[in-house]
């Protein structure tokens, strides 16, 4: 995997944390883009990369660079991807893949038109080895039929109308924010472990600050926390502080979610439950190495992440012995272990491991429904589905 050449876009929060994880996985890091030249250089010397790219040309003129990673502002992806596909490389996407299900729809069909490139979205959190645990014991049906899939996903530092980033503007990250930026995380993890297709939402959604104050400087992700910004000016909100979304899953389970970045002293707190008619299992972000099993007949179980009580599934992404906790950048560790090695095995016939741009898509088309479901007020069925 060391031959392959990897350029990473944006040099913010998820820069930062796609350049370690690649090292970590052992994938070379050729160089960095930012939102300008000299950004691009300052990144690249402080990570010791070849190259700080002058801009997007000259990352797909690069001979070296085999894949693109794409960490900008959600607006940047659709043409970014796009560009980087007809150039001849791999790409993996932030997520949300694209602003719509539109252009998420144009990037399918053109990877479709591509076999031979990986293109995949990094939805990380299905590699916390806990969440493989879950899904393979779901899949052997330990828990029997599941009935409802329920949860939320939780955060704090968009709280106050002085907190900023570009994420809350629709132009920058898209029609809906909190959903689509960390409810797609929870909707794909739901649907990584079960496996189950939603079919239908009704939700409501809220907006906290119709306006927010802007400082007159850029502010990356989670950067406004702690930091003064005196010189700021006023703007109009229009994206989901808050959102409730009740969902129905082909073969009739029901689900819930509960997604804000308002609430104080949640810092990422993601949380799902599932229960079956043989018992229920929960799992908790901000507890990633306990896996809670529900028992009705006997003492309830907490399975400790231990690659030793591991099945062999999640055996695989646990590096670290019990007690040696995993966290947040272990999932992109092996997420791109996932993504690398495939390309390294060259067989692209098989089934991508990681997730594609059609789990991106199906994202989209859920962030679709929710939103139309808010403004008409009621229940929408997804397209193609029959609830
Ligand atoms: N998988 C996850 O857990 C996770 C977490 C956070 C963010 N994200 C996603 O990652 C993406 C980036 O979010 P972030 O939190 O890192 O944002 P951020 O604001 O911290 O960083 C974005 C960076 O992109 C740079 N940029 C702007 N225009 C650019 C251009 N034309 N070319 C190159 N760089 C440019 C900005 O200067 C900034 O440094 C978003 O799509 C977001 O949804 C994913």
């Amino acid at each position: 995997m060391r031959d392959i050449g990897v350029a990473v876009l944006g040099t913010g929060f998820m820069g930062r944390v796609h350049v370690e994880a690649l090292r970590r996985a052992g994938v070379g890091v050729r160089g960095a883009l930012g939102s300008s030249a000299e950004k691009s250089r300052a990144f690249a010397e402080r990570h010791g990369l070849a190259q700080g790219y002058r801009d997007f040309d000259a990352v797909l003129a690069d001979r070296e660079v085999h894949a693109v990673h794409v960490g900008t502002p959600n607006r940047l992806h659709f043409a970014q991807v796009r560009a980087a596909l007809e150039a001849g490389k791999h790409v993996l996407c932030e997520k949300p893949l694209a602003l719509n299900a539109e252009e998420s729809a144009r990037l399918v069909e053109l990877a479709t038109k591509r076999p031979r490139q990986a293109a995949g979205v990094n939805y990380n959190l299905r590699y916390y080895p806990l969440c493989l645990e879950a899904r393979a014991r779901v899949r052997a049906g330990e828990l029997g039929r599941v009935f409802h899939v329920a949860g939320s996903y939780v955060q704090d530092w968009l709280l106050r109308e002085s907190d900023y980033n570009w994420r809350v503007l629709e132009g920058e990250g898209g029609a809906l924010r909190a959903v689509a930026d960390i409810g797609t995380h929870w909707l794909d993890l739901a649907h990584a472990v079960t496996g189950l297709e939603v079919e239908a939402v009704c939700a409501d959604l809220a907006t906290v600050h119709p306006a927010r104050r802007r400082p007159r400087c850029e502010v990356e992700t989670f950067q406004g926390k702690g930091r003064q910004v005196t010189e700021t000016e006023p703007v109009e909100i229009t994206t989901d502080d808050y959102g409730a979304i009740l969902l129905r899953f082909a073969g009739g389970a029901r689900g819930s979610l509960w997604v804000s970045q308002v609430t104080a002293g949640r810092k990422n707190a993601l949380r799902l439950e599932l229960a079956g008619s043989r018992r229920a299992l929960a799992w908790e972000s901000e507890r990633p190495n306990e896996l809670w099993l529900g028992e009705r007949d006997g003492p309830n179980g907490l399975l400790l992440k231990d690659p030793s009580l591991l099945g062999e599934y999640a055996r695989r992404a646990a590096d670290n012995p019990g007690g040696h906790n995993e966290g947040y950048a272990d999932t992109f560790k092996q997420l791109f272990r996932d993504f690398y090695g495939y390309i390294a095995a060259g067989n692209f016939d098989a089934p991508p491991p990681y997730p594609t741009f059609a789990d991106g898509h199906r994202e989209m088309r859920l962030c679709e429904a929710v939103l139309d479901s808010h403004r008409r007020g009621g229940w929408v069925t997804l397209k193609g589905a029959h609830a």
